[in-house]
């Protein structure tokens, strides 16, 4: 069968806000997706504190990233976009050292960027200044007291609007550590805690009840940091200064898993994913894909720093399965897509996945509301969702609420309606990966 040659990058062309998206037969293809969000907001933090010039290459292409390094702009630091290649964008970044941010001369804007606004406030709880960090009208509404309440104890104030932004973080020059056990299992609040504990006087832990992923922790390796682990709790010993790396930042799997979602979903598809993060702690999607019912085979695996390889993923039937409580945090950004896929067959029902609520959206309403417009079989709870893919969608018009992931699920889900589907807000999907809508037309076979 022919194979078509990986889909580079040419632009962050802008997505239109309302995109029509046509039914398909199957999608075939090659693809490099964009580079890792999660990992290219830590990478730039990291950089940015070290000591010495960091060169980053394959940097996410996504509007999110681009909130991070001008937030970091703002205090201070030095970031040059080298260029692009096949990998995404290469970045130069001149670490301020461990203590060495400025204090901005206007707020900072997080845009639609939580990980932007929760991972940085980490740092700034460490420098004597005041900064103000907002973000857009999602953003706005997202719980931060899950932040505010291990920065304050470890020796920052923080002013919110009642939990929520606009943060105002005070910072200090020295921390106290501590040892948080977190509510909700949240990388982003892990990273906050182990981000300030760099600054404080002695040992900071984190306990998790369930394992959210490592990024930060290979980060933090990679940049000469010593990390200590110690069953489900992760520590740092404050004071170790970074060291500038150059570093390249994997495919992201949470935007391969569109096409990875789209290939099991599409009979006679087969779609070959290369330069994706392998990271165990990201990877549950593979899993849960093989019980739904596809054909994957990962070329590639465990490695020090961040593993990469190649997926491969061809439509073999569609099964019925369940996500329980203690594999979310493995698929959380997966969900949407994972719901998209089970709208074309087999059956899905997901638990414990309450956090979905207060994502860039209400994940769980939105979807349920959407699916149902193309004409789908959805259950709402409190906590997940259960999707019976009983019958061939109808397609309609469906509003993305202004959050990439969703913008992207519904695509998926209208390849196998009868009828084309129109996604309002779909612009949104550039928060992760603007070059979405142009892949999925090279994909069409
Ligand atoms: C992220 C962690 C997850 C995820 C988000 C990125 C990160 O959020 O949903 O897209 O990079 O650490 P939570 O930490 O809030 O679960």
């Amino acid at each position: 069968m022919p194979v078509r040659r990986p889909t580079c990058y040419s632009s962050t062309m802008a997505v239109p806000q309302t995109v029509m998206v046509q039914p398909a037969p199957r999608i075939r293809g090659d693809v490099r997706p964009p580079g890792d969000k999660a990992i290219s907001h830590r990478y730039a933090m990291l950089a940015a504190i070290a000591d010495g010039v960091s060169e980053i290459r394959g940097f996410s292409t996504g509007a999110d990233c681009n909130s991070t390094l001008g937030c970091l702009r703002g205090l201070g630091v030095d970031v040059t976009d080298v260029g692009r290649d096949a990998t995404g964008r290469h970045l130069r970044i001149d670490g301020r050292g461990l203590a060495g941010l400025l204090p901005p001369t206007a707020v900072l804007d997080a845009g639609n960027s939580g990980s932007t606004m929760r991972m940085l406030a980490g740092l700034l709880a460490a420098h004597p200044f005041s900064t103000t960090m907002t973000g857009d009208e999602s953003l706005q509404r997202r719980p931060m007291r899950r932040i505010i309440v291990p920065l304050e104890q470890m020796g920052a104030r923080i002013d919110s609007n009642d939990g929520r932004p606009p943060l105002t973080i005070h910072g200090q020059d020295t921390l106290r550590a501590i040892d948080f056990r977190p509510d909700v299992p949240s990388a982003q609040v892990k990273t906050a805690v182990i981000f300030a504990g760099l600054y404080a006087s002695g040992i900071s832990w984190v306990t998790e009840t369930l394992a959210t992923r490592d990024h930060t922790e290979r980060a933090l390796a990679a940049f000469g940091v010593s990390v200590l682990r110690d069953g489900a709790r992760v520590g740092v010993a404050g004071g170790q200064r970074l060291k500038a790396v150059e570093l390249e930042v994997p495919g992201d799997i949470s935007s391969a898993a569109f096409w990875m979602a789209a290939a099991a979903a599409l009979p006679d598809s087969e779609v070959v994913i290369r330069g994706v993060g392998l990271n165990p702690t990201r990877a549950g999607i593979i899993g849960v894909l093989r019980r739904m019912g596809a054909s994957i085979d990962v070329d590639g695996g465990d490695a020090p720093g961040e593993p990469m390889g190649t997926i491969t993923v061809r439509h073999a039937g569609h099964q019925t399965t369940h996500i329980a409580p203690e594999e979310v945090p493995g698929v959380i950004d997966e969900l949407p897509v994972l719901a998209a896929l089970a709208t074309h067959g087999g059956e899905l029902s997901v638990s414990g996945a309450q956090e979905l609520r207060v994502k860039e959206s209400d994940r769980i309403s939105a979807l349920a509301e959407g699916f149902r417009r193309m004409g789908a079989d959805i259950d709402e709870a409190p906590d997940g969702f259960h999707v019976r893919g009983s019958h061939r969608l109808r397609g309609g018009e469906v509003d993305a609420r202004n959050d990439h992931r969703l913008a992207m699920a519904f695509a998926v889900a209208a390849l196998g309606a009868s009828g084309p589907t129109t996604i309002h807000d779909a612009g949104a999907a550039a928060v992760s990966y603007p070059e979405f809508f142009s892949v999925l037309e090279s994909l069409r076979a």
